[in-house]
C-alpha cells in the first residue's frame, strides 16, 4: 500500500506529465514553427495566476491504430476557467503537440463541460484552436464529438460572447465551431482555416493552392471574411483578444462593463465641421469621423480589410461600449453591395443580441448596381441589412453625413424601421437617388428637346440639388429629429445614449424570425 507521501508524489508527478503530455521535445518544435504550447497561450492570455485547470487527467479510450499504446494525459486539450481583466471567462487551448490537436471523443468532452460551465454561469468562452480536425483514429465517435460542440456553441449563440483564437492549422471539422461562434481571430502565417487541405483539393478539382493561399490569415481577412482580426504573432494575437474583450458584456443579461472616462463627452470637435468636401463626388474617409467621436479616439475595427465600403466597430462614447457601422465614402463611394450587407448586417445582430447600442453614419448613395451583384443575390443579402436593424432592440442612433439615397437611406438605421435618434449634418442629401439619376430619369424628354442639352441637363440638376440635396425636407416630416453642426456630434451622440439607457421595446411572442439566410 501506498504511503501518504508516496501518493502526493504520484499527483506531483501525473501533474509535471499533464503539464507536458507530448514530452518538452514537442513543446520546443512547436516554438521552432513560431507557436507557443497550448498551456502557454493559455498564460498568456489571462490575468496572472487566475487559471484553473479541469479535467487534465482525462485520456482516450481507443484501441484502434495504435492508440493503445499512446497515452496522453489531458488528451490534447486544455481547458478551464480564468480571469480576463478581473471577470470571469471559460477556455479551451488545443494541444498540437498532441496528435495534432485532433479531436476525438474524450477531447470533445473536455470541451463540452467547459462550454457547459460558461453557459450556466453566464461567462464569455474563448477557444484556442490548433487543431488537424477529426481524430481520424476514433472514427464516427469524433465527428459526434464535433457535433456536440457545434450544438453547444449554437444554445450560446446570443446568450453569452464566444471567441475563437485560430492560433495554428484547422482542418475539417475544426473550422466549423468557430465558424459559429461570434469572432474569429486569425495569427499571420501560423494559422489557417480550411474544409479540406491542398492535397484533396488536387486530387477532387486539379486546382494547385499552398495552405497559405487557401486558408491562411491574408486570405480570410480580405477574400472570404471569415476572419474579423488578424495578429502579426502570438503576443499580438493576446492583446488584440483582450482589446475586443473589453468592448463585451459577460453575457446578454449585462452590458458592457463601463470605463471611467475623461475624455469630455460634451468635447467639440471642429474638425468634423470640414470633413465633408463640398463636391458631392469627393470622397473623405469615415475613419476620421468615427476616431473624432469616440473617447480617445479609440476605434476597433472589426473586419478591416473585408468589404471596406462599409465598416463596423467598437468604440465608446463616456465610457459606455457602442457598436459604430459606417458606410465608407472612400472604398467604392461607400455604395451597398452583398458583401458589405452581411458584414454589417452580423454585427448588428451581435451588438443587439448582446445590448450594444448601435451607432450609425450614413454616406451611401445606394445599391451597388449590376449583373454580378443581383446575381451575387444582392436583394437576399441587402435584406440581411435591413431585416437585422429593423429587428434590432438595442438603442439605434443615426448619423446622416451626407448621401442617404434610395433604398440604402431605408436600410441605414432610418427612422422608418425605428432607430430612436436620427440626426443629419448640414451637408446630408436626403433623396431617392442623386440629382444627375434623377434628372435624366424625370426629364429625359425636355432634355433630349433642349437646344442646348448640357446647359438644360446643368440647369435642372442645379434645381434638384436646391431641392432636394438637403436634409431639410426629412426634417419637415420629423425622419430626421434635428440637423446639428458636425463639430457636436459627440455630445448629441453622448446624451441621446444617456436618455436610451433604459430603453425597453416589447417583442411579439414568436418562436424566431426568418432572417433572409
Ligand atoms: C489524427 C492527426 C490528424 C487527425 C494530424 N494528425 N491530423 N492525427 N487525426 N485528423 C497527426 C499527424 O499524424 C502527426 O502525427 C501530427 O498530428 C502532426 O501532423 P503533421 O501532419 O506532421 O503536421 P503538419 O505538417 O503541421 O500538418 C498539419 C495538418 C495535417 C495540416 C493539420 O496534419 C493535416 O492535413 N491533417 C489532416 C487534416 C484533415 O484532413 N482533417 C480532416 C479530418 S475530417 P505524428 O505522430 O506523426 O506526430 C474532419 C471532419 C469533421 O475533421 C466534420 C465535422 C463536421
Amino acid at each position: 500500500m501506498k504511503t501518504r507521501a508516496e501518493k502526493y508524489a504520484e499527483l506531483r508527478a501525473k501533474g509535471e506529465q499533464a503539464a507536458f503530455p507530448a514530452g518538452p521535445e514537442a513543446v520546443a518544435k512547436q516554438h521552432e514553427r513560431g507557436k507557443r504550447s497550448a498551456r502557454e497561450r493559455v498564460q498568456a492570455l489571462v490575468d496572472d495566476g487566475s487559471f484553473v485547470e479541469l479535467d487534465r487527467f482525462v485520456v482516450h479510450r481507443t484501441n484502434a491504430f495504435g492508440l493503445d499504446e499512446k497515452e496522453f494525459l489531458g488528451d490534447g486539450v486544455v481547458t478551464g476557467r480564468a480571469t480576463l481583466d478581473g471577470r470571469q471567462i471559460f477556455l479551451f487551448s488545443q494541444d498540437f503537440t498532441v496528435l495534432g490537436g485532433s479531436l476525438g471523443e474524450a477531447f470533445a468532452e473536455k470541451i463540452c463541460k467547459a462550454m457547459d460551465l460558461a453557459l450556466r454561469t453566464g461567462c464569455p468562452l474563448i477557444g484556442i484552436n490548433d487543431s488537424g480536425g477529426a481524430r481520424i483514429q476514433e472514427g464516427v465517435v469524433s465527428l459526434g464529438g464535433y457535433a456536440e460542440i457545434f450544438w453547444r456553441n449554437v444554445q450560446a449563440s446570443g446568450v453569452i460572447p464566444q471567441i475563437s483564437l485560430i492560433a495554428g492549422p484547422c482542418a475539417g471539422g475544426a473550422v466549423y465551431s468557430p465558424a459559429i461562434t461570434d469572432f474569429i481571430l486569425m495569427t499571420e502565417k501560423i494559422s489557417q482555416m480550411f474544409i479540406t487541405g491542398p492535397e484533396i483539393i488536387r486530387t477532387v478539382t486539379g486546382e494547385e493552392v499552398s495552405f497559405e493561399e487557401l486558408g491562411g490569415a491574408a486570405t480570410h481577412a480580405t477574400r472570404s471574411g471569415v476572419a474579423h482580426l488578424v495578429a502579426t504573432d502570438e503576443q499580438n494575437l493576446v492583446e488584440l483578444t483582450r482589446a475586443l474583450f473589453s468592448f463585451l458584456p459577460q453575457n446578454n443579461r449585462e452590458t458592457a462593463p463601463r470605463f471611467d472616462c475623461d475624455d469630455d463627452p460634451r468635447r467639440v470637435a471642429s474638425a468634423l465641421d470640414d470633413v465633408v468636401p463640398d463636391s458631392p463626388n469627393k470622397p473623405y474617409d469615415m475613419h476620421e469621423v468615427v476616431e473624432a467621436v469616440v473617447d480617445y479616439g479609440d476605434f476597433l475595427e472589426i473586419a478591416p480589410l473585408y468589404a471596406q465600403n462599409i465598416l463596423c466597430g467598437f468604440g465608446r462614447i463616456d465610457g459606455e461600449t457602442v457598436g459604430i457601422v459606417g458606410n465608407q465614402p472612400s472604398v467604392l463611394a461607400g455604395v451597398l453591395d452583398t458583401r458589405s450587407s452581411v458584414k454589417a448586417a452580423r454585427f448588428v445582430r451581435f451588438c443587439d443580441a448582446f445590448n450594444i447600442p448601435l451607432v450609425t453614419f450614413v454616406d451611401v448613395p445606394g445599391f451597388l448596381p449590376g449583373t454580378d451583384q443581383e446575381y451575387g443575390g444582392i436583394i437576399l443579402h441587402g435584406a440581411k441589412l435591413l431585416y437585422a436593424y429593423a429587428e434590432a432592440t438595442v438603442p439605434k442612433i443615426t448619423v446622416i453625413t451626407r448621401k442617404a439615397y434610395g433604398g440604402a437611406y431605408d436600410v441605414m438605421a432610418s427612422k422608418h424601421i425605428r432607430a430612436d435618434v436620427n440626426l443629419a449634418w448640414p451637408t446630408a442629401e436626403i433623396a431617392v437617388m442623386g440629382a444627375e439619376g434623377a434628372v435624366k430619369t424625370i426629364f429625359r424628354r425636355e432634355i433630349a428637346a433642349a437646344s442646348d442639352k448640357d446647359a438644360k441637363m446643368q440647369e435642372l440638376v442645379d434645381e434638384y440639388t436646391e431641392r432636394f440635396a438637403n436634409p431639410y425636407i426629412a426634417a419637415q416630416r420629423g425622419y430626421v429629429d434635428d440637423v446639428i453642426e458636425a463639430s457636436r456630434t459627440r455630445s448629441a451622440l453622448s446624451t441621446a445614449l444617456a436618455m436610451l439607457r433604459n430603453k425597453r421595446v416589447p417583442r411579439p411572442e414568436r418562436k424566431h424570425g426568418n432572417i433572409p439566410l
